[in-house]
């Protein structure tokens, strides 16, 4: 958590243009407060039903909950057909920009064949309603098709973002148990083709659940094949049909699943299901952003393979009919101005991204968004971590204009959509705050017992009714589920893992994980994690992982590991031996930023490590209280083994 969140203390009202024609007024607020359920239920008539519902909410058995009871609905068609159907069919769904500077142009009606088809395809390779399928692209077309097909046909994907290791995916696909993966012979990254089908090879040699490997032909590199498993898209899914009668499915019906990192070194598949979900991503795509359909250019910066990517670059922008931007590679190829070329070129107008890609920017200098034109932007969005106020006013001025409103919305894999956010054209902003808990959510900030607290004082993030696109269960655990996440404060309190405070208005301010969860780049890595891959080394026989605060990336990974016995400490190439066995056995974002070997790790009486003097050393404070040490000694030990700059 950064001090200067809470320095900054202008306020930023909504611009007048933008209020007068705003989708929500401040209004919103008290009808959401009137009728909470009523207000949901209307959000829900955005959408297309086959079948209406009985009950909005079913909370009788909780945290078990059912929203929509008895509806039905098919989630592509809400995404695709209906789109069609009302005389959008010439709609551009997406300018896709691919890295090298190749394009595409998909419109809502080609949109709608690609995916019949591909739902075809699945079909004729037996995938079956709520058979599990998994999805390893790069940014293409094709990621957004895959996903729309498995929904059309009630299938439940399961998108694991392509910078993950073999090893990520062989678990995944183990604890889904995946009958299918979709993936392509590699994507471009910083100017290079970048392969995926080696870790989709690796990853299913060692599973037993997938029966077919469906790949996309995109940079035409080397793959190696198994015959009877592998199958080229355009080789199957070219040939189908462009007619599929979209059957509609359960409100509860399982839409995906997404792992996130946890506290333990096992990640959890968060199960979304498809009427609250496709509701509140789509009403909150809606009101946080103010689209507009018929003139707004959308652009989540994101991956598909994370939650941000999967509501508003998929499922909340389609059922909104947005004309979205989709861009495969970095921000930095062929040059640091690419994004803002895009901005350029397509006039997009509203922008959503993450503080960390604010923070590069900023490292980068104003002088490169400066050089374009930057003027139809309108609205401006942040996500991932707090953003801190220095990186607010740079972003509101320096890409913003200053005459862009940026909304900055906290929320979770968990929580399927925006929790807490400002909304454009009511909310006075207060740079560093995500303000305002969503009309019809509950937040509250509570102590250890689950008092609420106000003025200023910092405690536990909670909420305290069920939203539509509230998490269901973790896959195939229950009990987890329960353990995780409704057990602190009861089976009716959803406890965030965030810390948090609310100010004398009421607005609320974001502190970071109180968990073992890092946040490094908006990505959430569990330390345990980090700390199995380490010990698995045979050099290694203990690890212990801390965040430490970082300027650009928000926190950084530093490990603190003991050797073994007989291995030998061969300095600076041992480091480099284990930062890359993290970054090949989960991925490069898990990669430690430092790693430091040590004799001793300070522990408490009951031998937990004690991470929070860890994280003072990897932050260079001076040491907390050390009195709960076993041996306060160690910490002298630690601190004279650290090279001189840390
Ligand atoms: C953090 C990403 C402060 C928070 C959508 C949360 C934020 C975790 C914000 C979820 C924000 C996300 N302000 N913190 N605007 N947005 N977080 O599951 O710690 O990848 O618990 O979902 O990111 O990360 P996840």
């Amino acid at each position: 958590m950064s001090e200067s969140t809470v320095q900054e203390g202008r306020r930023f009202p909504a611009p007048e243009e933008l209020t007068a024609q705003a989708n929500v007024g401040p209004d919103v607020y008290a009808e959401a407060e009137r009728d909470r359920l009523a207000f949901w239920e209307k959000a829900a008539r955005r959408l297309s039903w086959a079948q209406e519902w009985d009950q909005v909410l079913d909370w009788s058995n909780p945290p078990f909950a059912k929203w929509f009871v008895g509806g039905k609905l098919n989630i592509a068609y809400n995404c695709v057909d209906r789109h069609v159907e009302d005389g959008h069919g010439e709609q551009v769904a997406y300018h896709w920009e691919g890295e090298p500077g190749d394009t595409r142009t998909i419109t809502y009606a080609q949109l709608k064949d690609e995916v019949c088809k591909a739902a075809n395809a699945l079909l004729e390779l037996g995938v079956q309603a709520g058979d599990r399928v998994a999805i390893y692209m790069p940014m293409i077309p094709e990621a957004v098709v895959a996903m729309l097909a498995c929904a059309r046909i009630g299938a439940v994907h399961m998108v694991v973002f392509g910078g993950f290791s073999a090893d990520a995916l062989a678990s995944r696909i183990t604890d889904s148990g995946a009958v299918a993966v979709v993936t392509a012979d590699g994507g471009y990254r910083r100017g290079a083709p970048s392969a995926l089908k080696p870790a989709v090879d690796d990853a299913v040699s060692r599973t037993e659940s997938v029966r077919n490997v469906l790949v996309v032909r995109r940079t035409e590199q080397d793959v190696e094949w198994t015959e009877g498993r592998d199958l080229w898209w355009h080789d199957v899914v070219d040939r189908q049909s462009t007619e599929h009668t979209p059957e509609a499915f359960d409100a509860e019906h399982p839409l995906y699943i997404m792992y996130t990192s946890g506290t333990t070194a096992k990640p959890k598949g968060i199960l979304h299901t498809s009427g609250g979900y496709l509701t509140q991503v789509a009403y909150s795509h809606w009101a946080t952003f103010d689209l507009k359909p018929d003139t707004d250019v959308f652009w989540t910066s994101a991956d598909i393979g994370w939650v941000t990517g999967h509501s508003y670059i998929v499922y909340g922008p389609l059922a909104n009919r947005a004309t979205s931007i989709m861009y495969e590679g970095t921000p930095e190829t062929p040059h640091r101005g690419r994004w803002f070329e895009i901005i350029e070129k397509y006039r997009v107008t509203i922008l959503y991204t993450a503080p960390t890609v604010i923070r590069t920017f900023m490292k980068w200098g104003e002088d490169i968004p400066a050089k374009f034109d930057l003027s139809s932007l309108r609205v401006l969005g942040s996500v991932g971590e707090p953003i801190n106020p220095e990186a607010w006013l740079w972003y509101h001025q320096n890409i913003g204009g200053g005459r862009c409103p940026i909304v900055d919305t906290w929320w979770q894999t968990e929580t399927g959509a925006h929790m807490i956010n400002p909304l454009p054209g009511v909310t006075d902003l207060k740079p560093g705050s995500a303000q305002t808990p969503f009309p019809g959510i509950s937040a509250k900030v509570v102590d250890d017992e689950g008092n609420e607290l106000g003025d200023d004082t910092t405690g536990l993030l909670v909420l305290t009714e069920p939203w539509p696109s509230m998490l269901r269960t973790i896959w195939g655990d229950d009990d987890r589920y329960v353990d995780t996440y409704w057990s602190r404060f009861g089976k009716e309190v959803y406890f965030a893992g965030d810390g948090a405070k609310k100010d004398a208005d009421g607005d609320v301010w974001l502190l970071g994980r109180v968990d073992d969860v890092m946040n490094v780049s908006g990505h959430r890595i569990s330390t345990t994690e980090v700390e199995s891959s380490l010990v698995a080394h045979p050099t290694v026989a203990e690890a212990a992982v801390v965040g430490a605060s970082d300027p650009t990336t928000g926190q950084g990974i530093v490990a603190f590991v003991i050797l073994r016995g007989n291995a030998e400490d061969s300095g600076d190439e041992l480091v480099q031996q284990l930062r890359t066995h993290v970054a090949r056995d989960i991925g490069p974002i898990a990669k430690p930023r430092q790693i430091m070997v040590v004799q001793e790790l300070p522990k408490t009486r009951s031998g937990k490590i004690m991470r929070r003097l860890l994280r003072d050393i990897a932050e260079n404070r001076e040491l907390g209280d050390v009195t709960t040490l076993t041996d306060s000694s160690v910490m002298n030990l630690i601190k004279d083994k650290l090279p001189a700059s840390s």
